[in-house]
């Protein structure tokens, strides 16, 4: 049976990539195909425990991306590869960019220490697609500005979130390939309209 395909979702928080997760899997479905969303820091009953953890306990940064590959450790080997392996297609609102965007950016932990992670945890698997929903600071900003409670990350300063969004779009543009940037200021339907394209294209080439 053929193996499944993983679709990553990143952006800057207030983004707007959460929005576009369901719409893409139920596209998937109407295609006929299996498909599995998921979510880190998260994704299995640990993994839900230590997002607990990494979006509302203070903590050094080392042990901030230590965590996160951990919990990301165990979403691969009970829910990501399982999947794949079964020909299900998988779509996770988030992946390792994010520690590169977040820990690596934002918080300015050295490149070398997330490789060398990246490598242990998951050296042979990467993402066949990343959906990256780019937007400037201050429209992040408004959007996350509706009224409900900020976690740990939400609450960073701008020149954090500016961080975050550079190295995205610096991994955009090393992976161009897999990482695909959506222009994310444009109304839903258009941003939809980009995420289809890019969905069928992979759909198209498996
Ligand atoms: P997010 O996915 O934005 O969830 P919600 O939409 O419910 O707010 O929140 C997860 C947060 O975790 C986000 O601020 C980014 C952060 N994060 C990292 O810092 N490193 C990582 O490796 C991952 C996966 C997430």
């Amino acid at each position: 049976m053929a193996q499944g395909k993983f679709i990553s979702f990143e952006g800057v928080d207030g983004a707007g990539k959460s929005t576009h997760v369901g719409a893409v899997a139920q596209y998937l479905r109407d295609r006929g195909l299996h498909v599995v969303t998921t979510r880190e820091p998260g994704g299995t009953p640990l993994g839900e425990k230590l997002r607990e953890l990494l979006l509302h306990e203070p903590m050094h940064l080392e042990t901030e991306a230590l965590l996160m590959f951990a919990a990301r450790r165990e979403h691969i080997a009970q829910v990501i590869l399982p999947a794949i392996q079964r020909g299900d297609w998988v779509i996770s609102d988030r992946f390792t960019d994010a520690s590169f965007a977040y820990q690596g950016g934002g918080r300015q932990l050295a490149l070398d220490k997330l490789q060398s992670l990246e490598r242990w945890v998951h050296a042979d698997l990467q993402p066949d697609l990343t959906l990256l929903f780019d937007v400037p600071l201050e429209v992040a900003r408004e959007r996350l500005s509706s009224g409900r409670a900020l976690d740990k990350f939400e609450q960073e300063k701008d020149d954090f979130f500016q961080r975050v969004r550079d190295v995205y779009l610096m991994r955009a543009h090393s992976f161009p390939s897999r990482i695909k940037v959506i222009d994310s200021t444009r109304p839903v339907a258009e941003v939809s309209a980009q995420v289809e394209q890019c969905v069928t294209a992979l759909f198209d080439g498996q």
